[in-house]
């Protein structure tokens, strides 16, 4: 066993017993391991191509049946791998009670037509065919699907449509990489009563960002994984909670940083720790050299802000978050380190090395346009939320108007983005783009320690964040939000127009 502190030893026993409290069909260690009981579709001779049925019904999820939404059953969705140069083709069906759509989280496809277009709308009992070819130079990485139907986006991906799109490519033929033992975490939370439904979130809930005490890693609470004695493990890890941020850590382990949301950099960064925003992936390397024993991969606390909205202000709650239902507190209420899952030791390796080069991050031009953002939660008339409360998540005071084109681009040039969260509750917003992939060029005027691809990157309240963005071969409209994707179904939402 690894050896931990007693006062470690408190912090998290007390942690399983408020979790066990809240639901105890959940809380007993699983058998079960990482590998999840998902499909994986891979492409062939340069088509991926699949149906995919989007529905409620009950899915077996941490040992329960739930009634959840699912793609083709499946919780989380099937793993959908292919690589550049492919074509993608999916025969989508939407069988649950109201419109849906799909999105591509990531991926650099055409924002037009049956690509990655957030502008349709699937109603109940339609279908469509997307299709789309990932383009020849497209990195390898994690990307993946979920719905992207204005005012259904956080409903639907918190009752479980969320899926893994994996490309396959030069990071995954780096020698020490390959030797890797490879391990795929989805982390979502679920908010669900005793017999599995799950629970109606109130307005507050929403305004927060909804989240859920039920944590599970591809489906399963606290399942096992395994690495060699000298070996190594390549986790490869997606946050696919709508509004839940993880602050990972494995216990008497580093981690070393190889990809970020989903695209390698060029050499890696070792960590103690790592926070992952709703939508943000990451890939890390973990050295099996500790001693024999199992070690547990925590979250631990964190405060995305936002408490000044239960306060005065709004005179709710007294200072206590309040969710939908099983006293869901919302995000502060996380004040000790929750178990994720547990690393096991087995059998000796020969010590596998890290790699000491991935693969060169590019340095872009100087822009051309620099714009401002400015990220905000706004109340007050005229919003026209619809909310009941005149309250609003706004980029530049204004709410999503699909009527609207907020940003005008020009195809082949480089913008800097100036992301400012002016949040009076000092929310944490991750903002996302679609289709072009970004880098950040500093944090309150302090330069990134290390060039890296993104496509969410975390505003956290009262920052003011820059990215460079080049917009690149594809024309079209497209959009960009905030990830807790409460905040983007209450307008926290804006289009831009990318012309040829
Ligand atoms: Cu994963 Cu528009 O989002
Ligand atoms: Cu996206
Ligand atoms: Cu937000």
């Amino acid at each position: 066993m690894p050896k931990i502190n007693r006062r470690e030893f408190l912090i998290l026993s007390a942690a399983s017993a408020v979790t066990a409290s809240i639901a105890n069909w959940a809380i007993a260690q699983s058998n079960k391991t990482l590998a999840a009981s998902s499909k994986l579709y891979k492409s062939t001779n340069g088509l991926l191509e699949l149906n995919l049925e989007a529905s409620d019904r009950p899915v077996p999820i941490a040992g329960i049946q739930a009634y959840l939404m699912s793609y083709n059953g499946q919780v989380p969705a099937p793993r959908l791998e292919a690589k550049a140069g492919d074509t993608v083709r999916i025969h989508f069906t939407n069988n649950l009670s109201q419109p849906t759509n799909l999105h591509y989280h990531g991926l650099h496809v055409p924002p037009t037509g049956n690509g990655d277009n957030p502008f349709l709308s699937i109603e109940p009992g339609e279908s469509l065919t997307y299709e789309f070819t990932i383009p020849k130079n497209h990195p390898s990485g994690i990307f993946w699907y979920h719905p992207h139907h204005h005012h259904y986006v956080a409903e639907q991906l918190f009752a479980g449509l969320a899926g893994l799109f994996i490309v396959r490519g030069e990071l995954d033929e780096i020698p020490e990489i390959q030797a890797a033992r490879e391990e795929f975490l989805v982390l979502k939370d679920f908010d669900l009563d005793k017999s599995g439904h799950i629970l109606p979130q109130n307005h507050m809930a929403m305004m927060l960002g909804r989240e859920g005490q039920l944590l599970t890693v591809n489906g399963q609470v606290n399942p096992k994984f395994t690495i060699a004695k000298g070996g190594l493990l390549r986790l490869r890890i997606l946050n696919a909670s709508p509004s839940r941020f993880y602050r990972l850590s494995l216990e008497n382990h580093p981690f070393y940083l190889i990809a970020t949301d989903g695209v390698a950099i060029a050499a890696p960064v070792r960590l103690e720790e790592l926070l992952l925003a709703p939508g943000e992936r990451a890939e890390l390397l973990v050295r099996g050299e500790k001693e024999l024993g199992q070690y547990r991969l925590l979250t631990l606390p964190y405060d995305r802000g936002g408490m000044g909205m239960m306060g005065g202000g709004m005179g709710m709650m007294g200072g206590h978050r309040m969710g939908g239902g099983m006293g869901m507190m919302g995000n502060s209420s996380q004040t000790s380190p929750q178990v994720l899952a547990t690393l096991t030791y087995h059998s000796a390796v020969a010590t596998l090395p890290l790699p000491e080069r991935l693969i060169p991050v590019e340095t872009l031009p100087e822009p051309e346009t620099v714009r401002r953002f400015e990220l905000s939660m706004a109340m007050g008339s005229g919003m026209g939320m619809g909310a009941g409360m005149g309250m609003g998540f706004t980029f530049n005071g204004q709410t999503f108007d699909p009527e609207r084109v907020d940003t005008q681009v020009k195809l082949n040039t480089v913008e800097d983005w100036e992301l400012i969260n002016v949040d009076p509750d000092r929310m944490d917003h991750p903002f996302h783009l679609h289709i072009n992939r970004f880098q950040v060029i500093s944090r309150n005027g302090q330069p990134e320690p290390y060039r890296a691809w993104k496509d969410t990157v975390l505003v956290r309240g009262g920052e003011t964040v820059r990215i460079r963005i080049p917009f690149r071969d594809f024309a079209g409209k497209t959009v960009y939000h905030c990830h807790i994707l409460d905040h983007e179904d209450l307008g926290m939402m804006g289009i831009v127009s990318i012309q040829a």
